[in-house]
């Protein structure tokens, strides 16, 4: 299957799956995993002013060699100091990174909207034709553990490893596999690793065999029992 690609207003279509660089890249040299990831088809670059490693990036960016025109990077402006303008700062962000072009984010839009109700949200995105994106999403899976889901995805993975017999390393995968496959809420994913070998797998989970509409059901219901919150904490207060 080619990697899912989402439509945007302007008639260009962007990839589902883009390579967040904080988590493990905070202050980090970011250049050797960009470079790999862009040379293992990753295009689309999640960044922010506040993750101090946008030379690293742009450094990633030129090793890999990708013509510009195909890559999509977005960043997020920290705060702005009295004087300078949206545009400025912007500007200073594309210099960093040697020039190339940027999607804004609409983080700060989004989350002020959010108030702690998720499909309003969604909702209210789709009404006025803005895409969301997500981040965080595999935390039921990596840095939290015993909720839900966990019996859920691994019934799924036995289900598909029975059918298809191939393993799947990860029961992540199936999360981005469910998450490629809601056309009716298109969202990208952000996702992260300091491994190269993951940032494969995130990959390679475009060529896993579709999920069930009822196993997909089945995740979203189970998942929305317990929400493993690990940003933006103030959402539960
Ligand atoms: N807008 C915002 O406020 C905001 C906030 C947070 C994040 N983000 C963006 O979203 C990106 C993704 O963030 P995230 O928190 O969602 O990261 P993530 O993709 O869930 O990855 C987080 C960590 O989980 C580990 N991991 C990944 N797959 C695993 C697996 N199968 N088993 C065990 N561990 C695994 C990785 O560790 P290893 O390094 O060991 O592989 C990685 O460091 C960020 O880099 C950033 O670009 C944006």
């Amino acid at each position: 299957m080619p990697p899912l690609m989402i439509p945007l207003n302007d008639g260009r279509q962007i990839p589902w799956l883009g390579l967040g660089t904080v988590t493990t890249l905070l202050r980090q040299d970011a250049s050797k995993l960009v470079a790999n990831a862009n040379t293992h088809g990753i295009i689309h670059l999640d960044t922010a002013q506040l993750y101090e490693n946008k030379e690293s990036i742009g450094a990633g960016i030129a090793l890999a060699g990708r013509p510009r025109e195909e890559l999509f990077v977005t960043t997020k402006i920290a705060d702005l100091p009295e004087g300078k303008t949206v545009r400025e700062s912007f500007m200073e962000s594309l210099a960093r990174l040697r020039g190339l072009a940027l999607v804004p984010h609409s983080e700060p839009f989004t989350e002020r909207k959010t108030q702690g109700a998720t499909m309003p949200l969604l909702e209210f995105l789709k009404q006025h034709d803005i895409l969301a994106t997500s981040y965080g999403g595999l935390i039921p899976l990596t840095k939290q553990h015993g909720g839900p889901i966990e019996p859920v995805l691994a019934s799924n993975r036995q289900r598909l490893e029975k059918e298809t017999g191939q393993q799947f390393t990860s029961v992540s995968g199936l999360i981005n596999r469910g998450h490629q496959q809601q056309a009716d809420r298109p969202t990208f994913a952000f996702r992260t690793s300091s491994k190269l070998e993951r940032v494969k797998e995130y990959i390679a989970t475009e060529s896993l065999p579709d999920l069930t509409q009822e196993e997909m059901d089945v995740i979203f219901v189970t998942g929305s029992k317990h929400h493993f919150r690990r940003y933006a904490r103030w959402i539960d207060d």
